[in-house]
């Protein structure tokens, strides 16, 4: 069973994800992170994150690829081998990222490593055009939204736990910044699916976000 969570930047969607794949023993599959491992390698390199020809000849020698951790449960994501997940969620690649997950050999590279990964069995996939490109035919697709400053203060907090320091302000702009050149890029845009079910966690608990997702699919199967 394939199931995709798409929607903009911080509406809870990995957090999601990510506990009803450990209820209902399904593999997580943060299509993000990928992204953002990308956007970490063209940093170290010390490659501006423009530079799609670089970026495109970097990425035919690197290796991106995801596992479970099998002691917290957590998804891995790992770069030429090394476990990156903590590194890539920072305000620079979180500014980076847009611009190189724009790079159409990137998107090629990585959905394919996501189908791959996909068709192993029973899935739970985030990102942005999992509903619509990556696996248009998923048993169910979810289209997560919140309002925006509900999203920016769920980040802060997140990233005050993790002992990064971002301002409020800053956290909600590169928010819009994101989502705005993610839904009007013209490869893969940030879009809902026709098919897909909209969430709004504006006003949810993590919790009902996750009973509301196993219900569905629980009815499904
Ligand atoms: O967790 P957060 O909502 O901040 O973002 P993410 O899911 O880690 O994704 C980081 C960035 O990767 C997004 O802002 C998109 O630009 C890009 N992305 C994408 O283009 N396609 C996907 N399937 C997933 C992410």
């Amino acid at each position: 069973m394939i199931n995709a969570i798409d929607g903009p930047a911080a509406s809870g969607k990995s957090t999601t994800a990510k506990l009803v794949g450990q209820k209902m023993n399904f593999l997580f599959i943060d299509t993000g992170a990928m992204y953002r491992a990308m956007a970490l390698k063209a940093y170290k390199m010390g490659i501006d994150y423009e530079d799609s020809r670089l970026i495109k000849n970097i990425m035919l020698a690197t290796v991106i690829d995801q596992k479970i951790d099998q002691d917290t449960g957590d998804t891995v994501t790992l770069l030429d081998k090394v476990d990156v997940s903590h590194e890539i969620r920072t305000p620079e690649i979180s500014k980076g990222v847009t611009a190189v997950c724009e790079i159409k050999e990137v998107r090629d590279n990585l959905v394919e490593i996501q189908r791959n990964l996909g068709n192993k069995g029973n899935v739970i996939l985030d990102g942005r055009d999992i509903g619509t490109v990556v696996f248009p035919n998923a048993d169910l697709k979810f289209f997560m939204i919140a309002d925006v400053d509900i999203r920016a203060n769920r980040r802060f907090k997140e990233m005050q736990e993790k002992g990064m320091s971002s301002s409020l302000e800053d956290i909600k702009a590169d928010i819009i910044r994101r989502d705005d050149r993610d839904s009007n890029r013209s490869n893969s845009p940030l879009k809902a699916a026709e098919d897909a079910i909209l969430i709004d966690t504006s006003e949810l608990t993590i919790n009902e976000q996750v009973e509301f997702i196993i219900e569905k699919i629980k009815e499904r199967s």
